[in-house]
């Protein structure tokens, strides 16, 4: 459990703006646990300027008394060209929100006039390193370019950082995007590889543990009927699309919830078992691009390869599903 006696954890959230973004922004504004200082962003999912205005329409829909500062960051990946999930995450990469009207016909999400700050996202990060240091943790929902470009602009200052809670890689499970790799460390494999030999401790939240936390349709149906509130409707339009992506191509109507899951894992780090592994990255493979490859050999040579990376490889589903329904649907309702 996080030890609570020091106060809140302050973090920092980097994400792409996605539907599964969107429920860990909630999740992480309600966490007691969590002191969210500011929300970076990143291309992705979509690219950045629409990342950023999901961010401020999620901050917009859960109305939290402190809003954290939002700031624009990278928006390609450090060497490849530009990759989104937007047939996955619908085209606006939040679920199509312009669909969905009231009974009398009014739109049920306007067009808001939101704008992120003027800061850069990359100044953000390292002002916090420098400030917070060791206290700080940040959360990575997106690929990793925003946290490599800091690194790569001064290293000495991210190195101060806590931890790193990466959504991302899939260790002893097959990738999302390709055969070998999952999506954020497809889109920015370099950045990635920045990331994993940069000496920060990185514990991985990749589909190993992703894919044993199913959400069903019904649950948030459930929940929606239970909490209507205007985050419940919310979360049960904006996982539309999502969802139907995986009904159609993966056998269930639900979706995973990849990047809750790596808040869930930073709140309370007991709810993963996990491995130390040295693991890179491949950032030129012709068919593995992106894959995250650990050394698990009982021969390993850990004087030239030290671990580098705790690797989740099972959770607690039970406890992170209280923990989700909670931090979703319950908090909401109460501060309703
Ligand atoms: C990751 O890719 C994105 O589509 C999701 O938001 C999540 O961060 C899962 O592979
Ligand atoms: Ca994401």
């Amino acid at each position: 459990m996080t030890d609570m006696s020091k106060g809140p954890t302050p973090i920092i959230l980097d994400t792409d703006g996605g539907v599964d973004d969107a429920l860990a922004i909630i999740m992480a504004l309600n966490a007691p646990q969590l002191d969210l200082k500011a929300i970076t962003v990143v291309a992705g999912n979509i690219d950045v300027d629409q990342a950023a205005y999901n961010v401020l329409r999620v901050l917009n829909i859960a109305q939290p008394h402190s809003p954290p500062f939002v700031a624009k960051g990278c928006e390609q990946p450090l060497v490849r060209a530009p990759f989104n999930a937007a047939g996955i995450h619908g085209a606006d990469g939040l679920g199509e929100l312009h669909r969905f009207t009231d009974a009398a016909g009014t739109a049920r999400y306007p067009k808001l006039p939101l704008q992120p700050s003027n800061k850069d996202a990359i100044a953000v990060l390292l002002e916090a390193a420098h400030t917070l240091g060791e206290r700080l943790t940040i959360i990575t929902l997106g690929p990793l370019t925003n946290i490599a470009t800091a690194i790569q602009r001064d290293a000495a200052t991210m190195r101060r950082v806590g931890r790193i809670v990466t959504m991302g890689g899939a260790v002893t499970v097959p990738g999302n995007i390709s055969a070998a790799a999952e999506f954020n460390f497809f889109v920015d494999p370099d950045a990635a590889q920045v990331v994993m030999e940069s000496g920060i401790p990185v514990v991985l939240v990749g589909l190993d543990v992703a894919m044993k936390a199913p959400l069903p349709r019904h649950r948030v149906e459930e929940h929606l009927q239970r909490y209507p509130t205007q985050v419940a409707q919310f979360i049960a339009d904006c996982t539309e699309i999502y969802m139907a992506f995986y009904r159609d191509n993966e056998g269930f109507h639900g979706c995973y919830v990849h990047d809750p899951l790596a808040i869930g894992i930073a709140i309370d780090r007991d709810l993963a078992q996990t491995e130390q592994v040295h693991l890179v990255v491949e950032t030129e493979g012709r068919f593995t691009t992106g894959m995250a490859l650990a050394d698990r050999r009982d021969r390993r040579d850990e004087a030239n390869n030290p671990p580098n990376v705790d690797v989740c490889l099972d959770v607690d589903t039970e406890r992170f599903w209280q923990m989700f329904d909670e931090l979703l649907w319950q908090a909401s309702a109460v501060s309703y």
